[in-house]
């Protein structure tokens, strides 16, 4: 950093400190702009993205097509309402339809908003069935946001705990622990209203759900008439090398929610209700005043058109495959690693050792990586991400994990 930016990244950060709620423990860099999978901080220090703001700049920064079309509906709207009709909620809502489950969506801003209108789904859907306190089942060690509901179905106790009472009836099952989901739907049987679930646990340390897991829950559901609801907030839009990571698992859920890498950076979520469901909520019974904003939809509009047209799901299968080789040498050649996985580019590797200490000293060297789950890397980077630059990155990887101790 020069004295210059040092006195301007000191003034962000004092001003930030003076006025900002102190929630988030950040790190020492504030960035400026972004171009493709770079990102570059206020003395123009380019950093290779291996984060896409937590997986959502999925097409890299400032694509042009995306800037194009949010400048045209600039030009006309960016809000009228939820009272009227809107042009570009129609067409975004029948993108994600024709692109996932026949079916009709709600459409808010946030992550948790989404999980928030799931956990009133399932709520609904069992009051429907006469249930007098529905069950919603949930995973041990899962994230689906800060808001009360989504809080209270995430299964990380430092999330959970510090706020009074959560909302009731919420269980916990064990991921991948097949004798756990079936002794849950055993003890709560006719009472589950519904069960959500990332397909891949993301904040929890990226891990994937077993297909037999995901299949048995497919099955329970179906017979106790409960809903199948998928958090797809970080596995969607391409992430896993297909549009909704459901589709490796050949089976379709009841709901699932968006958000993050929907709008490519400007905030939108939705969930999307499988046709037989559709009616659970009813007029009156949800909403949102920014919800489907114009240029939200535009946004999402233009990502889905963009990641179709570009081919860019093939696109993240070859970066994957190339990329998870060679964390498989870099394991080998550095010992600091006990596993590699994940699927498509949303990547986990677990260290033996605390992962914020190797993200700090990869920062230091142009390399953007999270760390979570304690000893976790988390690389979840642009879907455009080059072969050059995902080379390039790996090699910072792996001469921070040669050096540290
Ligand atoms: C799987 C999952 N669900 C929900 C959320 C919450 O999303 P938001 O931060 O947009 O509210 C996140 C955020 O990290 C997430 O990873």
């Amino acid at each position: 950093m020069s004295s210059e930016t040092k006195t301007k990244f000191e003034s962000i950060k004092n001003l930030s400190d003076k006025y900002l709620l102190n929630t988030y423990n950040r790190y020492p860099i504030a960035f400026s702009y972004g171009v493709g999978e770079m990102i570059f901080d206020q003395d123009n220090n380019g950093y290779i993205d291996f984060l896409a703001g937590i997986a959502v700049s999925n097409l890299g920064h400032g694509e042009a097509d995306l800037i194009e079309a949010l400048r045209n509906q600039m030009d006309k709207i960016l809000h009228s309402s939820n009272l009227y009709y809107s042009e570009e909620q129609a067409k975004l809502a029948e993108v994600i339809i024709e692109n996932s489950i026949p079916g009709k969506v709600f459409l808010c801003n946030s992550g948790t908003e989404a999980n928030e209108a799931a956990f009133k789904l399932m709520r609904r859907h069992g009051i429907n069935q006469n249930i007098e306190k529905p069950v919603i089942l949930a995973l041990q060690s899962s994230f689906h946001g800060r808001t009360l509901s989504a809080m209270s179905m995430t299964g990380n106790e430092s999330v959970r705990s510090g706020f009074g009472e959560l909302a009731a009836d919420i269980h916990f099952v064990e991921a991948n622990n097949e004798d756990s989901l079936i002794q849950a739907f055993e003890q709560y049987g006719g009472s589950v209203a519904g069960i959500i679930m990332e397909l891949i646990i993301g904040e929890g340390g990226v891990i994937p759900l077993s297909h037999s897991f995901v299949n048995l829950a497919r099955k329970l559901t179906e017979e106790t008439n409960s809903l199948l609801v998928f958090d797809e907030i970080q596995t969607g839009m391409g992430r896993t090398g297909k549009m909704f990571c459901f589709e490796h698992y050949g089976m379709y859920p009841d709901a699932f929610t968006l958000a993050k890498a929907l709008g490519s950076g400007f905030p939108i979520g939705a969930l999307v209700v499988s046709k037989e469901y559709e009616s659970v909520l009813e007029r009156g019974m949800h909403g949102s005043t920014f919800g489907g904003n114009h240029l939200a939809c535009v946004a999402a509009y233009e990502t889905f058109k963009i990641i179709l047209s570009r081919n860019l799901l093939d696109h993240v299968s070859t970066i994957s495959e190339q990329m998870f080789h060679r964390l498989k040498q870099i394991m080998e050649s550095t010992g600091k690693i006990k596993e590699v996985r994940g699927r498509g580019l949303h990547i986990g590797v677990e260290l033996y050792s605390e992962s914020r200490p190797v993200v700090e000293e990869c920062l230091k060297r142009g390399l953007v990586v999270n760390s979570t789950a304690g000893k976790v890397i988390r690389i979840i980077p642009p879907l455009i991400l080059s072969i050059e630059k995902a080379t390039e990155g790996l090699d910072i990887l792996e001469s921070v994990l040669k050096e540290m101790k």
